[in-house]
């Protein structure tokens, strides 16, 4: 038998009760495959606002360190989004990417074949969708400094900053290469070479270590045109790789592709000998979603699949993250629906009871 470490950083709004199904989750593949998971909880977010006055505590960095992975939920709500406060639960996320060395944000978008109707998009457009956008997450504008406003002559001036160095875009684009790899063999790097400098250095960087993965097609693409070629041939697209705030706007965009942001996992990784932890943190993209919480009605299939990615990735267990993956299909193949997917004809399921569909079809 074999026991792991999990940090648990349920959050705000539906974060714990999307969590609470994502660990009932984890707790039956233990028992199915006989692994032990062992849990240490901490408040993140508008919680730990509340709690502490920070959004995230030091103690909780040196937790997350001690642990083999993240399980997170989501933070944030109307109570603490005033963007010019000074602490704001969003810190608890960039706080944990920076602390955590998790430079490599993953971010799957498959679509389901049954939700090729609910998307805004034509149906043959987004039917067989299967992408990931790969984006850089400790570096770039989210923390290059200088980041200030001041003013000057009375007038208001304001500067952000977008520096990487050499490194920080090598290890990205070879995690992008590496992917790709393991699929369907196609890269598409993201920049805006012919305005910025940074992309300059992006592009030159992946034109020199692409020999090193001759069998992955690699393609170039200015960020403005990815948008739009993301939305009219989204099917051509295997792994995105893109600088921070490239990549936070281009996989909002894509993650549309899927039907419902209530199904999308995500990872992110920070390689020990590339100056991170080793650690991995995994959690749903859709955020705390407030107008919903409290309510048992949030969809956690993201959470559950994001399990499926902390199994494979962090822990790997393979045939555990494939189980996880299985049970899942069948759930919504046997025609059950969270409150968010369901059709007029449909009779949703709440958190809880998809949570218990999803355990019952893991125990086959
Ligand atoms: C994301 C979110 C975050 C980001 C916010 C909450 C800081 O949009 O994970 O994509 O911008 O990275
Ligand atoms: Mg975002």
């Amino acid at each position: 038998m074999s026991s792991f470490n999990i940090g648990l950083l349920p959050g705000d709004g539906i974060g714990p009760e999307v969590v609470a199904e994502g660990v009932k989750v984890l707790d039956a593949v233990g028992s199915r495959f006989g692994h032990e998971f062992a849990y240490t909880s901490d408040t993140v977010g508008g919680a730990a606002i509340d709690a502490f006055g920070f959004a995230l505590r030091d103690e909780t960095l040196e937790m997350c360190k001690a642990q083999d992975a993240i399980f997170f939920g989501a933070v944030g709500g109307p109570k603490w989004d005033d963007p010019n406060a000074k602490v704001r639960p969003e810190q608890a996320i960039l706080g944990l990417r920076k602390g955590l060395g998790l430079f490599a944000n993953i971010r799957p978008v498959k679509m389901y074949d049954f939700l090729a109707d609910s998307t805004s998009l034509k149906p043959e457009v987004v039917r067989g969708v299967d992408l990931i956008v790969l984006r850089e997450l400790t570096g770039g504008i989210y923390f290059g400094k200088p980041q200030k406003q001041w003013v000057e002559n009375g007038e208001r001036h304001v500067v952000d900053t977008l520096a990487y160095s050499e490194h920080e875009i090598e290890r990205i684009v070879r995690v992008g290469f590496a992917l790709a790899q393991g699929r369907r063999k196609k890269l598409t790097s993201v920049d805006k070479a012919n305005v910025m400098e940074s992309s300059r250095l992006w592009r030159a960087i992946v034109l020199e270590i692409a020999p090193d993965y001759p069998d992955v097609e690699l393609e170039h693409l200015l960020v403005d045109a990815c948008t739009m070629h993301l939305i009219s041939r989204p099917g051509d697209f295997d792994v995105i790789v893109a600088e921070n705030l490239f990549g936070d706007v281009l996989s909002d965009e894509a993650s549309m592709l899927a039907g419902s942001m209530g199904m999308l996992p995500s990872a992110s990784l920070g390689a020990r000998d590339e100056g991170g932890t080793g650690l991995g943190m995994y959690e749903p993209i859709h955020g705390s979603a407030p107008d919903i919480a409290g309510q048992g009605i949030a969809n956690p299939i993201a959470q559950v699949l994001s399990g499926a990615m902390l199994l494979r990735l962090s822990l790997g267990l393979e045939a555990e993250a494939l189980a996880v993956e299985a049970a899942v299909d069948a759930v919504l193949a046997a025609g059950h629906r969270p409150p968010d997917l369901a059709g007029p004809n449909d009779t949703p399921k709440d958190t809880t009871a998809m949570g218990d569909l999803i355990v019952e079809a893991l125990a086959g």
